[in-house]
This record gives structure tokens, sequence and C-alpha cells, in this order.
């Protein structure tokens, strides 16, 4: 069911008095049946948003609705929301297969106790903990508990489903296969869902659209291509992305650009609307987006010095030094280029993002056309 979030702020009573902000002004929704990921670094004010749509903290001003009515001030029982908690909060005295169903037989909703074991005993096979539902938290592992915790609230009926980090313990293999099983399985339902989690990773694989959070504030929400292609600042520019980002800062002057402390000519970028001249900025461009030695579609190229030039298994990281300013360039086939040798440079257009250098934010993407 569609949550709309309006203009909520959470504050904490800190220490000495102070007031701590961890959620800025949020205004957020996510459709009908939608898989939305809140993205980013720790304690950015993911848990704090899930924690106030599910009830468990009070909203500090603003308003949350669900499937149009008003339930910022429900108690958590009477939301219609099921959630997996980062800490599991699985019930010590009772097995796994108890846990998963608790409540599931006599719920409001009233399904009957064959239709509830069976619903317990698919999502437990799905996260593939069939084997260990007649076992007590206290003797699993932590990847375990994860995985009944998760169970359990997948199994729910609910108006929507809010998963806090629900696979950051399980092995990276595991966690792979379990992703696509678990969007699989919402999808399938037609669920609505919340998922929380600071690696992107699993924020790209599992969502429709990302919300990706910073010091309480909302910076960016999207599909992943969106962000990917058309950061609306170079916050999330340089978050999304590993290696991050390469930013160069310089000048706009008529026709094209002038960086700093790298060369004095004019850089044109064809095809990109170029801020009026005078705008001090940063270009960016992606590091698997640097050719290095392009034979052609380099719309623009460099001259430079090859720092160094490390395989890593499956790809090239190459630091190059043009001027004064240091780029890292990835390549997925191994480069022959050597440390201390010259070496060209060159992206296209298409690649280049311009961002404004003071407050960071987006001014022009070389895809901006493709929107
Ligand atoms: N109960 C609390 N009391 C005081 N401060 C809190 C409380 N819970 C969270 N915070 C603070 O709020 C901020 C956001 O925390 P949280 O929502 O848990 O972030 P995340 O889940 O993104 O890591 C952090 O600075 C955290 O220390
Ligand atoms: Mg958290």
């Amino acid at each position: 069911m569609t949550l709309t979030i309006d203009h909520v702020d959470k504050s904490y009573s800190g220490r000495a008095g102070h007031a701590v902000l961890a959620v800025r002004d949020l205004t957020l929704t996510v459709a009908d049946g939608d898989l939305v990921a809140l993205l980013g670094s720790s304690g950015c004010g993911k848990t704090s948003t899930l924690r106030m749509i599910a009830g468990f903290e009070d909203v500090s001003r603003g308003g949350i609705s669900l499937a149009g009515r008003r339930i910022e001030t429900l108690p958590p029982a009477r939301r219609r929301v099921a959630m997996a908690f980062e800490g599991y909060a699985l019930y010590p005295p009772l097995t796994i297969a108890e846990n998963i169903g608790f409540g599931l037989a006599d719920g409001g909703r009233g399904i009957g106790r064959a239709e509830a074991a069976k619903r317990v005993r698919e999502v437990a096979d799905m996260l593939e903990i069939g084997p260990i539902l007649q076992r007590r938290p206290n003797s699993l592992s932590g990847g375990q508990q994860q995985r009944a915790s998760l169970a359990r609230a997948l199994a729910r009926d609910a108006d929507l489903h809010l998963l806090d980090e629900p696979m950051g313990q399980l092995e990276p293999q595991l966690r792979a296969v379990l992703r696509g099983r678990v969007k699989a399985a919402l999808k399938a339902r037609g669920m609505t869902a919340v998922l929380v989690t600071h690696d992107q990773t699993e924020a790209n694989a599992m969502a429709d659209k990302i919300a990706i959070m910073e010091g309480g504030v909302l910076q960016q929400y999207g599909t992943p291509n969106e962000l990917r292609d058309r950061p609306a600042n170079l916050y999330v520019a340089t978050f999304l992305g590993e290696p991050p980002m390469n930013a160069l800062d310089g000048v706009v002057e008529a026709g094209g650009l002038r960086l700093d402390d790298i060369s004095d000519r004019l850089v044109a970028l064809p095809g990109v609307r170029l801020p009026p001249p005078g705008a001090r900025i940063a270009l960016g461009v992606r590091p698997h987006r640097l050719q290095l030695n392009p034979a052609a579609g380099a719309d623009v190229a460099f001259q430079g010095n090859v720092v160094s030039n490390q395989w890593l298994g499956d790809q090239a990281h190459v630091v190059v030094e043009l001027g004064r300013r240091i780029v890292v360039a990835v390549s997925h086939v191994r480069v022959p280029v050597r440390a201390g040798t010259a070496v060209s440079v060159g992206f296209a257009a298409a690649d280049a993002h311009l961002f404004d250098a003071e407050g960071g934010g987006a001014l022009a993407h070389g895809r901006d056309a493709a929107y």
C-alpha cells in the first residue's frame, strides 16, 4: 500500500540536554507495490525513519500515511506494518518455527493453523532455515537469527514490510542468492516494502527506487539508473560507485571549461549544457568511464603520467597524474601501462557531470538529454 512521509523530523534528547536531530524534514512517497531502499552511511537516520513508520518512535514533527490512513499516532499493532529489526528481536523461549509463526494463526486477519504452518515452512525454505525450525534462537548463529527475523516479517500479511539491514550478517554468497529470492517473494505477493541498508550493492540489486540519506537529510530519491546517471549533488555522486567518481575543479568560460592545475586548454563538452561563464564547477567522471590511451570516441583527452597500475584479479585500478591533479581509472581488462610512463586519459562528454563547486548541487549531466 502507498506510504507517504510528510515533512517528518526526529529529534532525540542527547547528553546535557542537547537535541540530536536524527531526521530532518523528510518527505518521501513509496508507491504501492514498490521496494524502496533507504541507503546511507551509519548514523544517517535510516533506523530512526523505519522505527517512526512502525511506531516504535514518535515523530517529532510531520505526518505519516499508509493506505490513505494517518498512522503516526497509532500504536504499532494498529498500523498493519511488519518489521524485521536490526537486532532481530526474537523471543528466546520460542523455537524458530514458533517465532516465525507467532500470532499468524490467530492474528487479526485470521489465517488458519494449517495455512500458517505452511507459510512458515515456505518462508523458512526460501531463506534456507528449514532444518533449524525446531531450534531456539540462543543456539543459532547471527546469520541464522537474522534470517529467522526476516522470515517472521515476510510471513506476515501487512500493508507495509520494513526490513532493517536484513542480510548484513550473511555470507556473501548466501546474501547474493537471498537478495534475489526475497525480492521475487515480495513482488509475487505485491508487497510494498522499505529496506534499510548501508550496502549500495544490496540497494542496487533489490530496490525499485533508492532514497539516499546523509546527516538526517534526504539527498536524492530515484531509480538506481537515475542516481547513477544524474546524481543530484556531489555527495550522491561520490557515495555511489567504487572507487568514487573523480572530481576536478575548474571554471566555466565561453565554449568550455578551464580546469585548475591540469592544462590551460579549454575543454569543450559537446552536447552538455554549460552553466554561465564565470561559474566555479567540479567536473565529475566515474573511474570506469575514463579511457586510457583512447583510440577514438573520447571527446576530451589529456596527457598524464601513470602513478600506479594495480590488477585486483578482475579489474585494474590505474592512478594517473594530470598536471597537479590525480584521477583513478578502472579497466576490466589488463592495461599495459607502467608506473612512470606517459598515458593519455580521455572520456566522452556523455560521461561528464558538472556540479556547483560551492554547494555541490548538480548543474548538468552528459546524459541529461536521455531523460
Ligand atoms: N534513542 C536514541 N537516543 C539518542 N540518539 C539516538 C537514538 N537513536 C539514534 N540516535 C542518533 O540518531 C542518529 C541516527 O541514528 P540511526 O537512525 O540509528 O541511524 P542509521 O540507522 O542510519 O545508522 C545517530 O546520530 C544516532 O546516534
Ligand atoms: Mg540503523
